[in-house]
């Protein structure tokens, strides 16, 4: 999809389709006036009518609007004026691009000013509607004999600003926002794809093609060298499965040698039927989206080579499925991890821990300035903050407030969750260091505590992403988050540094 950025009003612009704001109860913004002025007061004449009040969410298409050079005027509704805020913006986007997509407007026109969010910059917004343009666009139908062809898609987005001084800004949001939606359609096809095709193999394959065309490094660590190494967490959880795992390493050096590289870390379990401690047959297809962390490690990468930021970025990826089988763990069975602690592992479907416990460890080599690990990690996560909002624990009080600002600004939030040591009573273990669960209770801080307990050398946080990764029911499918929350984190330490 193409974008470009004018500094230019509506009397003066061409082309299929221009997008303009209507304010309830049928308030013109300053292109509708524009508009209204040089059409004798037709927009007007429109609103009178009642077919359309300016109601958040609506939206009215005209054609052949006499006086313009616009073959199509399309009125959104935007609510009342004194409730816009970033929701309503972002929802306002929304209705109108996929009003845009049932008709076959294939290029618009946009007027910043039409949307006015308070406290952002026009390149802030700029930023999000690209986002949500290349989002609405986005299908996945390659698994589809063939693809459903009933909806035609936009190609080209005119955004125009007001502010000549604001230019730049808004050239560099443009191309960065492109690069952030490449990312996170990486990360949604990599979710989507079925489970017998995103296998750990699929993964490490997607890993090299990404080393290859971004000039990023690729290692994958099979399992011989894992045992070598000592990974006896991360393959305790593989043993069951025939798909043999693989810890993925990519490296991007943006900045110095020298430079410590923030880590990320993303769980890769590409399929979750929860082990022995068998997970119900409903919904479980949706357990393909384990590899989600994966994803966003993976689509960041990209984002982060295409933007060409001036740092150093590791991922590491433990990649394998969690299967029942005759050669799986036991509920009981207690491992050693690379770190030498032992583990109880009592709940055989808390295994995403057990992968990420041995890839926090090997993050260690990497001399890190931080490690953020990513994962759809508990059930629990969704039950606490639903699927609006990533659960954050961190060990660093800075490093938190970076990420939960990182969100906020990228409208990809996070929350943060206590990471206190009375939480950490509850993984004692009778017969090992530690146990694999805590109990019913507090179940993200749990599991994050488990992590806290091999991430002792580095400043570290803790993404899960449980409720934030995917949509079920009808919407079903891969969200692309936290890659605008990951990204937006990095181009700030980018900032930082330089
Ligand atoms: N992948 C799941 C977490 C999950 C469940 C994410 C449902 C999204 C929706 C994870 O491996 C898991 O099974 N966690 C268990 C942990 C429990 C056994 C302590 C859970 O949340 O039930
Ligand atoms: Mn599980
Ligand atoms: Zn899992």
């Amino acid at each position: 999809m193409e974008f470009g950025i004018k500094i230019a009003t509506p009397e003066k612009q061409r082309g299929a389709c221009a997008i303009i704001g209507i304010f309830e109860s049928r308030k013109l913004t300053d292109s509708a006036k524009v508009l209204d002025k040089i059409t004798h007061g037709y927009i007007k004449n429109i609103l009178a009518s009642g077919d359309m009040e300016g109601k958040a969410n609506t939206t009215l298409l005209l054609h052949n609007v006499p006086d313009t050079l616009f073959k199509r005027i399309l009125l959104v509704g935007l609510g009342k004026e004194q409730e816009f805020k970033e929701k309503s913006f972002l929802s306002a986007l929304s209705t109108a691009l996929s009003a845009l997509q049932k008709t076959a407007v294939t290029d618009a026109v946009l007027f910043l000013s039409d949307f006015p969010a308070a406290e952002r910059t026009a390149a802030w917004k700029i930023h999000q509607i690209v986002i949500t343009a290349i989002g609405s666009n986005y299908r996945f139908d390659q698994l589809k004999s063939k693809p459903d062809n009933n909806q035609s898609s936009l190609s080209k987005l005119i955004l125009c600003i007001d502010d000549r001084d604001q230019l730049a800004a808004c050239e560099e949001a443009m191309q960065q926002s492109m690069a952030i939606a490449q990312g996170m359609n990486l990360a949604k096809d990599l979710g989507n794809l079925a489970p017998n095709i995103c296998t750990p193999a699929y993964l490490a394959k997607q890993a090299k093609d990404l080393a290859k065309s971004h000039k990023l490094k690729a290692t994958v660590l099979e399992e011989k060298d894992m045992e070598k190494l000592g990974m006896g967490s991360l393959l305790s959880v593989a043993q069951g499965s025939e798909q043999p795992a693989k810890l993925i390493v990519l490296e991007y050096h943006g900045a110095a040698k020298k430079d410590h590289p923030v880590v990320l870390v993303g769980k890769g379990v590409t399929f979750d039927t929860g082990g022995i401690s068998l997970k119900p047959a409903a919904e479980m297809d949706e357990m393909k989206f384990d590899m989600s962390g994966a994803g966003s490690v993976l689509g960041t990468l990209l984002a982060v080579a295409e933007m060409k930021l001036p740092i150093n970025v590791v991922g590491i990826i433990p990649a394998t499925e969690n299967m029942p089988s005759g050669k799986a763990t036991k509920p009981g069975d207690v491992v050693t991890s690379l770190s030498g602690q032992t583990i109880e592992i009592l709940n055989t479907d808390a295994e995403g821990r057990l992968i990420l416990c041995d890839a926090l460890t090997y993050a260690e080599r990497y001399n890190p300035k931080a490690v953020i690990d990513i994962a759809t990690l508990t059930g629990a996560c969704v039950i606490a903050l639903g699927n609006f909002t990533t659960g954050l624990m961190s060990n660093d009080g800075k490093l938190a407030q970076e990420l939960l600002a990182a969100g906020e600004l990228a409208a990809d939030r996070a929350w943060q969750l206590p990471l206190w040591d009375e939480y950490q009573d509850l993984l004692k273990s009778n017969f090992a260091d530690i146990a694999n669960i805590g109990g019913r209770a507090a179940g993200t801080i749990t599991a994050a505590c488990f992590l806290s307990r091999f991430t002792k050398k580095y400043r570290w946080a803790h993404l899960d992403i449980a409720g934030t990764a995917w949509k079920s029911g009808k919407d079903k499918g891969s969200t692309g988050r936290p890659v605008p929350l990951l990204t937006q984190y990095l181009i700030a330490q980018a900032k930082a540094s330089s």
